[in-house]
């Protein structure tokens, strides 16, 4: 051990499954840190545990503990030999993750090296394990710095030519070259996260002992035949021992579907003679199953596909879960252009949700299975139905599948490659290749994977010559080679059930048509585009693009104060200017750019408390955040059935930019790092809701009345009602409204209910003597109800001018919680309630029915579901923050009343 100069993380204990039903599990004798770790181990997570350096999160030590990336680390461990080894055939020893360049010895003899986080290596060490069960083995991983690594590939690769970009922007403080290595990318720094250049064994680690024959490895594809057949292929790579050349090993290979309470299965005999794939199918009658839908259009049924091998030896058993549904991405002509959109099971679906980025910048932490379904479930219990599973972070654990599976969220999944130019050296493509054929193996048996981009906007970076890569070809043709040439075609090969496009944004069929890269991969008219426009006014609709399919946008807003608070040195650093959040803003000019879209619509806050400023600013970063994402997610939703003049329109997706967080900092996320919802977090539940009726306000004072329906059936003899709320101190405006009665909402479309002239509705109520008073003075609000006068989509509302030219009402609010239910009755004390935000410490606690939410009529009433059963009701309200809009201009700001069962309205 000593005779390595670098640190050492001595791995203690080892979870290993053997091929058939046996576990066992070793301790060993640490040195160096002195205590034992499990798999998986990281460099930094380990050294912050022993105490050796300081939270990464907090202030700069991001800056600080970098040299822990600039450092080659050894893990090792010693293991007995026992006797079932021994007198294997072979024993491979496999890591499903390393993260990142590491060289593997047993015993003295070097068994292997690693160089791609993303595949598993298996390496056959019966040769080198000791035959003396009373001795240990000794194994040891060293693996070498990726931050000196990639700099190696790069000064080598430079002879040549420069693969751009050399490094990220300055603003990210992150490390360069990321690109020329298969390692996470977004660890060296990105627009939302540190860069923190972990090393470690970041996946499970197996010993598999082999006797004659076992599954290494095993997928299924499953596709309609035709309308009542569907068809699964089990197919199994079957990693072979023999004893003798010729002497074949008899297996019989067998799967088993479970269905209804029968069985159906099929099994063949196979004699090997060396190690190879195999496959065997079953064929299913449409019939006899039930359909798997996205969250949203019905059911998510799953059967259990189990395969068996039996040798000699004994059996071993390996479990998928399928579902049965199609999936096509219809791209069709249109007055001008392509359709692009998703078709479940034939039903054209809207594609609502949102970017999913690592679970945590510690990439062992993707398999963090609780936090996994918070996360999953947050999005379902918003009206997602789909997750991008971003090009610059991981391929999500086999856990995070299952759960897409169980809670119908359609993943679209990237390949990981972002923002940058790749190398295609042999050694590069060889690797990528191995990883491809793994990672689609593994996933493609999930119903919940509709679709595979070949990267994250490297065709925008090529075409809008972000990196100076000009017109110079070499890049045109490694871009070719890399995703065309590799990567769509292994894919194509190995799974034929699911659609393809090369980047994402692209143009789709229209840029495979036109050599892949030649035509604008924003384009409105074909495929997805990224839109970010943080100059023009977010609150304003018609400042919207209309495309096909909207697969990144979004809008920054800073974290919880909470979250803040837990990374601060000092609370001073909590202010808007301070080097401490200048340090986190990532994105260049980002917290200009913040600061002018809210006063486009909101004042900023009077206070002179500095902490209590900084808290009034989050808030109203989050507002203007979730107001603008909700406006151009509606203005999605409102272009589903429609081909406008311009050729635009007919929108099927919208996926804003992004879900979680990896650090308290500013970003895109709807969810703060640890699992906070922010505002927009809440309002998704409303702007993705299967019904929604929705305005647009022209710049001509027309308010057009949108109902966009996701449901598979039509709705009959419903209404709708427009009220207009004045704006007034110390009492609660009158109420004049607009009726549509007998209002039919059609099926799956979006659709023009009818106009209305703004300033007509506005002088009807009184609301000032010319229009421009009548705007600051009101705010309109509609509601859709059925036959029964049930609401059926959330309220909606209409600002007619800016919030920050109004004079809002202020005063106080009683919040009161029923101790039984947890029912939270609020009164407001005047007139209405803007944005009425409830912020919690312990954000693991549960979540608001509604939360962000206007109060029009002095009273609301909605619930809170606690999730942890030992919730403190007392507790919880103690560190319960309410505030309104209008409170912020209010001095002294007031404190809201919150008690329990202390009002009965
Ligand atoms: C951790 O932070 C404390 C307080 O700032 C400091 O005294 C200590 O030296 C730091 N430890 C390391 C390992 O940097
Ligand atoms: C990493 O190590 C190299 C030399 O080995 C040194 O030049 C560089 O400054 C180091 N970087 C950091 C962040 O420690
Ligand atoms: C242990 O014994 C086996 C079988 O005799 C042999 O192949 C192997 O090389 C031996 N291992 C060592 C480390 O000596
Ligand atoms: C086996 O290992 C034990 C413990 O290291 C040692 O005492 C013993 O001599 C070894 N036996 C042989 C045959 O090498
Ligand atoms: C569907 O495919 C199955 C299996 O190949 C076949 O037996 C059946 O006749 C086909 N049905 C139709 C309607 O073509
Ligand atoms: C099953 O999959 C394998 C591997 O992709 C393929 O070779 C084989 O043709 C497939 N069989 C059926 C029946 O689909
Ligand atoms: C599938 O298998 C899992 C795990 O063994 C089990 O919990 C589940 O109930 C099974 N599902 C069905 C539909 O049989
Ligand atoms: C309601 O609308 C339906 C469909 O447009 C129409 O057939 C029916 O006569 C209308 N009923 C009333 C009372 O207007």
């Amino acid at each position: 051990m000593k005779k390595f100069s670098y640190f050492s993380i001595l791995i203690g204990i080892f979870k290993f499954s053997m091929c058939s039903d046996f576990n066992f599990q070793w301790y060993a004798n640490i040195e160096n840190f002195g205590s034992n770790v499990m798999v998986p181990v990281e460099s930094y997570i380990f050294l912050e545990e022993q105490q050796h350096i300081n939270n990464t999160f907090i202030g700069n030590n991001d800056i600080k503990n970098r040299w822990v990336g600039n450092t080659t680390f050894l893990i090792s461990s010693q293991f007995p030999s026992s006797l079932n080894m021994l007198q294997a055939q072979k024993l491979l020893l496999i890591f499903h993750g390393i993260d990142t360049f590491s060289k593997i010895k047993l015993n003295g003899h070097e068994i292997g090296k690693t160089d791609n986080m993303f595949t598993r290596y298996a390496f056959d060490i019966k040769d080198y394990i000791t035959n003396n069960t009373s001795s240990s083995n000794e194994l040891m991983v060293i693996i070498e710095s990726s931050m000196k690594l990639a700099k190696d590939l790069y000064y080598n690769h430079s002879k040549k030519y420069i693969v751009y970009p050399k490094c990220v922007p300055k603003t990210y403080h992150g490390e360069c070259h990321v690109n020329h290595i298969r390692k996470m990318q977004a660890s060296f720094g990105w627009d939302w996260g540190p860069a923190i250049p972990t090393s470690g064994i970041w996946r499970n680690v197996d010993l598999m002992i082999v006797q004659d024959a076992i599954i290494l490895d095993h997928t299924v594809d499953l596709y309609e035949i035709n309308k009542t057949n569907w068809r699964i292929n089990v197919t199994v790579f079957l990693e072979a021992a023999l004893i003798s050349s010729n002497e074949p090993i008899q297996c019989e290979l067998s799967i088993i579907l479970k269905i209804n309470n029968s069985y159906l299965n099929n099994s063949k005999t196979i004699n090997l003679l060396n190690s190879q794939q195999q496959s065997i199918s079953l064929d299913v009658l449409e019939s006899q199953i039930h359909r798997w839908w996205p969250n949203g259009y019905g059911s998510q049924t799953l059967y259990n596909i189990t395969t068996k091998l039996k040798t000699k030896s004994g059996v071993q058993i390996r479990k998928k879960r399928i579902g049965f549904r199609t999936v096509k991405l219809v791209q069709e002509p249109l007055k001008k252009g392509l359709s692009f959109y998703f078709q479940i099971n034939e039903v054209p679906i809207f594609a609502k949700g949102s970017n999913f980025i690592p679970m945590s910048i510690y990439p062992s932490k993707s398999s963090n299975q609780i936090y996994a379904r918070y996360l999953l479930e947050s999005a379902k219990q918003v009206n997602m139905n789909m997750l991008r599973v971003w090009g610059g972070g991981v391929y999500e654990s086999d856990f995070f599948y299952d759960l897409a599976d169980e809670l119908g969220l359609m993943i679209w999944q990237d390949f990981m490659f972002a923002c940058s130019m790749y190398p295609t050296t042999p050694e590069f493509l060889a690797s990528v290749k191995e990883e491809v054929k793994q990672n689609v193996w593994r996933l493609k048996s999930h119903a919940s994977i509709v679709i595979w981009a070949g990267n994250n906007e490297n065709e925008a970076a090529l075409y809008g010559n972000w990196y100076g890569t000009g017109t110079q070809k070499i890049y045109e043709k490694d871009y070719i080679e890399l995703y065309v040439n590799l990567i769509r075609s292994e894919v194509k090969k190995l799974d034929s059930t699911r659609p393809f496009v090369v980047s994402s944004p692209s143009n789709g069929d229209w840029a495979d048509q036109n050599g892949w890269i030649g035509t604008d991969p924003y384009s409105t008219f074909y495929g997805d585009i990224h839109h970010y426009n943080y100059l023009a006014n977010g609150w304003d609709i018609n400042i919207y693009p209309r495309p096909r399919f909207s697969s990144e946008y979004g809008f920054q807003s800073l974290p919880s104060i909470y979250g803040l608070k837990t990374v601060v040195n000092n609370l001073k650093d909590l202010t808007i200017n301070s080097q401490f959040l200048q340090h986190r803003q990532h994105l260049p000019g980002g917290c200009e750019f913040m600061k002018s879209l809210i006063t486009k619509n909101l004042k900023l806050p009077e206070t002179t408390d500095a902490l209590n400023y900084f808290d009034n600013y989050i808030y109203l970063s989050q507002i203007n955040q979730a107001q603008s994402v909700k406006v151009q997610t509606e203005s999605y939703r409102q272009a589903k059935s429609y081909i406008y003049d311009s050729g635009e329109g007919n929108t099927m997706g919208a996926l804003y930019w992004q879900l979680n967080d990896v650090w308290p900092a500013p970003s895109w996320s709807s969810i703060d790092e640890g699992g906070r919802w922010k505002i927009l977090h809440y309002f998704a539940q409303n702007f993705f809701a299967p019904i929604i009726i929705s305005p647009r306000l022209s710049p001509t004072n027309v308010i057009t009345i949108f109902i966009v329906s996701d449901e598979l059936n039509s709705r009959y003899n419903c209404s709708v009602e427009i009220s207009v709320h004045k704006i007034q101190k110390e009492r609660f405006s009158n109420i004049i409204t607009q009726n549509f009665n007998n209002v039919t909402i059609n099926a799956n479309v979006a659709y023009e209910l009818s106009t209305v002239n703004l300033e007509e509705t506005l002088t009807n109520a009184s609301c000032g003597p010319n229009l421009i008073e009548a705007k600051n003075n009101c705010i309109i609000d509609m509601n859709l109800k059925d036959d029964n006068g049930k609401q059926i989509a959330p309220t909606n509302y209409i600002y007619p001018s800016a919030l920050k030219n109004f004079n809002l009402p202020a005063c106080e609010m009683i919040v009161s919680f029923d101790s039984l239910d947890y029912k939270v009755t609020l009164q407001s004390l005047c007139g209405i309630q803007l944005f009425v935000w409830f912020d919690f410490s312990s954000y693991r606690s549960g979540r608001f029915s509604e939360n962000g939410f206007h109060v029009m009529q002095g009273v609301k009433k909605i619930y809170f579901y606690p999730n942890i059963e030992t919730f403190n009701l007392l507790e919880f309200i103690q560190h319960l923050k309410v505030v309104s809009l209008g409170q912020l201009y209010m001095t002294p700001q007031p404190t809201n009343k919150v008690c329990i069962n202390c009002l009965n309205l």
